[in-house]
């Protein structure tokens, strides 16, 4: 058995670090082992010029201690009326990586996200031209479509016109959750990627509901069946160079969570490398976690892999229950539970 795995350093390409004293609490999570992150822009307000992204950057790079060198890769939040302008701008500036799209009331902070794709047709015409990614939280919002059904409805309505009509757009389907989103993204075209999180290689539904309801389990798009929790497993284990690592870590505070409307959002950041890597043990996959979590995102954004590496040992350790979050807490995924790899430090 594998007691000691050593890989080029990994990048998080889909996390959600908040502002503020929240911010500064969780970014050490994440960049005591990600060398660059891609950073959600669902604030509240959004983010949604590239001004505001520079000014976030900013103010994430100073609540970065010292001694830990890491890199925020920031996007911006398309709404109704993003201009092809503000998609140049971006482009042309060395702060913005990506824009996101949140179809209007799809997730948390997503109210001022498109209500209609045709109207950002403009902007994805322009980051087509300029070469700049499109980011989906693909969900379809309609009030009658099952919530579980939600992203293979997003496939039908919006995410096959979105290929037929933007061939040259580069589109990564974030957090995909079922076998048919996996299957689209394999035998798609080079433009679309997705992003995978551990929650949805780790766990199917049954973790939020089963023996009582779990609030810490709750995240967008929600967990599914088993079948595709196992299609999940297979695409981020296939080796296939179009799937990569994003934590979607989303901290909440446990009040917000544990409530008579409790919001979406897993928190992994405090182990996030280590609750890939035992999803990858668990399907005996080791040696695939290193393209994974470190080479395939970094070639897809056309940017240098990292120089250097991590190290991991099978230990098990005690998560807490919860940590720190600003004037509060939040309650990490396998809180109170132990974990059975370790990011050794340097
Ligand atoms: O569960 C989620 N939480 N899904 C999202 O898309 C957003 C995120 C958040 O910001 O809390
Ligand atoms: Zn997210």
């Amino acid at each position: 058995m594998t007691q000691e795995l050593e890989f080029t350093r990994p990048d998080d390409w889909h996390l959600h670090l908040r502002d503020g004293a929240e911010m500064a609490s969780v970014l050490p999570h994440t960049a005591r082992c990600f060398a660059r992150a891609i950073v959600m822009p669902n604030l509240k307000p959004p983010v949604v010029t590239t001004a505001q992204a520079i000014a976030y950057r900013g103010r994430i790079q100073a609540a970065l201690p010292a001694g830990l060198d890491f890199t925020p890769l920031m996007t911006l939040y398309l709404t109704d009326g993003t201009t092809p302008e503000e998609m140049r701008r971006a482009q042309a500036s060395d702060a913005v990586m990506a824009a996101k799209l949140y179809p209007a009331g799809a997730t948390t902070n997503a109210e001022n996200g498109v209500t209609r794709l045709e109207c950002i047709y403009p902007a994805l015409a322009a980051m087509e031209e300029a070469g700049m990614p499109l980011l989906v939280h693909g969900e379809a919002t309609a009030a009658d479509i099952d919530v579980f059904d939600r992203e293979r409805a997003f496939i039908e309505a919006s995410l096959l016109p979105l290929l037929r009509d933007f061939p040259g757009l580069r589109i990564v389907f974030e957090h995909i959750t079922t076998a048919e989103a996996a299957e689209l993204v394999r035998a798609g075209p080079p433009t679309l990627a997705a992003t995978i999180t551990p929650q949805h290689l780790l766990y199917n539904r049954n973790a939020i509901l089963a023996g009582g309801i779990h609030p810490h389990y709750y995240c967008l798009p929600v967990l599914k069946r088993e079948h595709h929790r196992q299609a999940l497993v297979a695409a981020a284990t296939s080796g296939h160079p179009r799937f990569f690592l994003g934590t979607d870590s989303a901290p909440h505070a446990v009040g917000a969570k544990e409530s008579a409307c409790g919001c979406a959002g897993i928190y992994s950041a405090h182990a996030a490398i280590e609750l890939y890597a035992e999803a990858f043990d668990q399907a005996g996959a080791l040696d695939k976690l290193e393209g994974f979590a470190s080479f395939h995102g970094a070639d897809w954004y056309g940017l240098p892999r990292n120089p250097d590496r991590i190290r991991l040992r099978r230990e098990a350790w005690p998560v807490p229950d919860s940590y720190t979050f600003g004037e509060t807490q939040v309650r990490p995924l396998r809180g109170g539970e132990t974990l059975g790899w370790r990011l050794l430090a340097e």
